[in-house]
């Protein structure tokens, strides 16, 4: 299989480290673009025999599965200059939630899917979220799940749950890193240990958590009792939490859900000049 990638910037630099990275391409396989050819550059200097081309019709014409990393907003003028350039062979994937897969369908005239990454694929872990088009083969569909299988655990979500789900999978690095700054900081302010310590200790602490739910050792509730000695200090700490608890995640994903509709509405302002 030979891969395309148009738009090397965070997304579409990160899957080509985990394709590379988990051997389920080889660079000379990986063909690149990116608007400003400086980060595809960078790329390529990075990984030895990837080809990197001038225009996306260059991808096209070098790849068997294409990935879309562009941000939503750059969607629909991209689609546009790509008309009359797929093949019917081909899959079209995008990376990014506000667009739809029946809109993607709607301009490419091949197999396409939407699989939104996160960066903990970066570490040949964490989830890839798959929607298929409904033009998918189910050859198709399962070459394209080995791939992402080497690097990702993939998981198919429906239309309908896209954003919360990325929410979870790929928002979720940033909002854990939030909430262990906060507790670092917490730690720092109230005793004497340094922030080097605290940091140490805390980021050690989330990759032994991390190694034991990927063992499957605990679920999230045993855990969670398992260290909650009755009358002992984490109780102490889990009641404080409690209290300043104030549905926190509840506005978090309402807030998220807002606006993701923004988003929706743009990229459907795009695509609807087409059915003018
Ligand atoms: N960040 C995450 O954790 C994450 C996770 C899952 C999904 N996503 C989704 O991934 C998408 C991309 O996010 P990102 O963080 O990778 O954004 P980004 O860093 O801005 O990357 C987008 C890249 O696309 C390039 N580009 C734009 N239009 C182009 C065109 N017509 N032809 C070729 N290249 C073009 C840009 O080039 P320039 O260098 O010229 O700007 C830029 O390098 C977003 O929709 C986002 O929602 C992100």
């Amino acid at each position: 299989m030979r891969i395309g990638v148009i738009g090397t910037g965070n997304m579409g630099a990160l899957l080509v480290d985990a394709l590379v990275k988990s051997k389920a391409v080889k660079p000379r396989f990986i063909s690149v673009m990116n608007r400003t050819k400086k980060k595809a550059l960078d790329l390529a200097k990075k990984h030895h025999r990837l080809s990197v081309y001038e225009s996306p019709v260059d991808i096209l014409r070098h790849a068997d599965i294409v990935f879309l990393c562009v941000k939503p907003g750059q969607f629909y003028s991209l689609l546009q200059s790509l008309r009359g350039a797929w093949h019917p062979g081909q899959i079209a994937i995008s990376i990014t939630s506000p667009v739809s897969v029946s809109q993607l369908e709607q301009l490419i005239p091949c197999q396409v899917a939407r699989v939104i990454p996160s960066i903990v694929n970066q570490g040949l872990s964490g989830s890839t979220l798959v929607t298929f088009g409904t033009s998918m083969t189910d050859i198709q569909k399962s070459k394209l799940w080995a791939i992402l299988s080497q690097f990702s655990h993939p998981i198919e979500i429906d239309e309908e749950n896209v954003r919360v789900a990325s929410d979870l999978s790929s928002c979720g690095p940033a909002f854990i890193s939030f909430l262990l700054r906060k507790m670092i900081d917490g730690a720092v302010n109230t005793t004497s240990l340094s922030k080097k310590q605290a940091t140490q200790l805390t980021t050690e602490m989330v990759e032994g958590l991390g190694k034991l739910f990927a063992e499957q050792i605990y679920t999230l509730e045993e855990l969670q009792k398992k260290v909650t000695v009755k009358g002992g200090v984490t109780g102490v700490g889990l009641d404080i939490l409690e209290q300043g608890y104030n549905e926190d995640f509840e506005k978090l994903f309402s807030a998220t859900q807002q606006k993701f509709a923004e988003d929706r509405q743009a990229v459907n302002a795009a695509f609807n000049q087409e059915e003018v």
